[in-house]
């Protein structure tokens, strides 16, 4: 361990972890150890720019507390979290895709009975959503639990409201014996992650911009198939090709079909004019 050089320095750190308690620690370490001394290589890196990198992620640090977490948002924006996703979540073609959890979920959200409105009220304009939640051969899956939560019409969650006591924009349904769902809601915004911080501050000098495109979160389990986290965006929205974290996945796009007809705002129990949006769900069995 003398005389490291360029060329055996990487080993030297990698050998020095042979004592390491875990195997797969060291591996992760090791893996680590590679590519950060890779990548120093690669660029070339000065010593501005290692002071720069060490004082962003001090930066980072102090943004933390309990209710920012920016280093979670650092990895979003490098599509680190995505990529993690990915690999921790390949199904075959047809069954829905794995997206982003985000910061928002709530585990206790109100149990509410199919066709009720989760919108508590807010104001927006009116969607019906509905569909199935379906095995891969196009069987239904009764008795389905649906998490759903999602942003107002200005791009809020219930949990950024001041004077929000109660949840809004969020529900858990059941599926009923025909596999299907429906629920009312209020149209979601395009919404920018937090960004007056170190990341934000990156995304700037990466020429980026911080939105997100409009989503509805979900989240599907049923007994005997893989749960999925995922998220339904909307059709024709801005930022579908900018997503600040990478989550947009063709097959979760959806069209919000204006719809016009007193009569059937009337059936639905909305004012009009309101949307539809009609998706079915594929859940994996185990
Ligand atoms: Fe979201």
């Amino acid at each position: 361990m003398r005389n490291l050089s360029e060329t055996n320095l990487t080993d030297a750190v990698i050998a020095a972890m042979t004592q390491a308690k875990d195997p797969r620690f060291e591996e992760v370490m090791g893996s680590l150890v590679k590519h950060l001394h890779a990548f120093i290589q690669e660029v070339n890196l000065t010593e501005p720019e290692w002071m720069a990198g060490i004082q962003f992620l001090t930066a980072v640090g102090k943004k933390c507390d309990d209710k920012r977490q920016e280093f979670i948002l650092l990895s979003d924006t490098l599509g680190a979290t995505t990529m993690k996703d990915i690999i921790n979540n390949r199904r075959p073609p047809g069954v829905t895709e794995y997206t982003i959890l985000g910061p928002f979920y709530q585990p206790d959200a109100p149990e509410l009975l199919l066709s009720e409105d989760i919108a508590n009220g807010l104001p927006g304009e009116p969607v019906v959503m509905k569909g199935c939640v379906l095995a891969p051969d196009g069987s239904p899956i009764p008795n389905a639990k649906l998490e759903v939560w999602q942003s107002d019409s200005s791009g809020f969650y219930d949990l950024q409201m001041e004077n929000m006591n109660s949840s809004a924009l969020r529900g858990v349904f059941h599926t009923d014996v025909k596999g299907g769902y429906s629920f009312r809601t209020i149209k979601p915004a395009p919404y920018p992650i937090p960004h007056d911080g170190p990341v934000g501050q990156m995304l700037t000098a990466m020429g980026r911009q911080p939105y997100r495109p409009a989503h509805i979160h979900f989240m599907l389990s049923a007994e005997g198939y893989q749960p999925v986290t995922t998220e339904l965006f909307v059709a024709g929205d801005p930022y579908l090709d900018s997503d600040a974290v990478f989550g947009v996945r063709e097959s979760l796009i959806v069209s919000f079909v204006r719809n016009e007809s007193e009569e059937d705002a009337q059936q639905f129990n909305v004012s009009n004019p309101f949307y539809t949006v009609d998706y079915d769900f594929v859940l994996q069995p185990l």
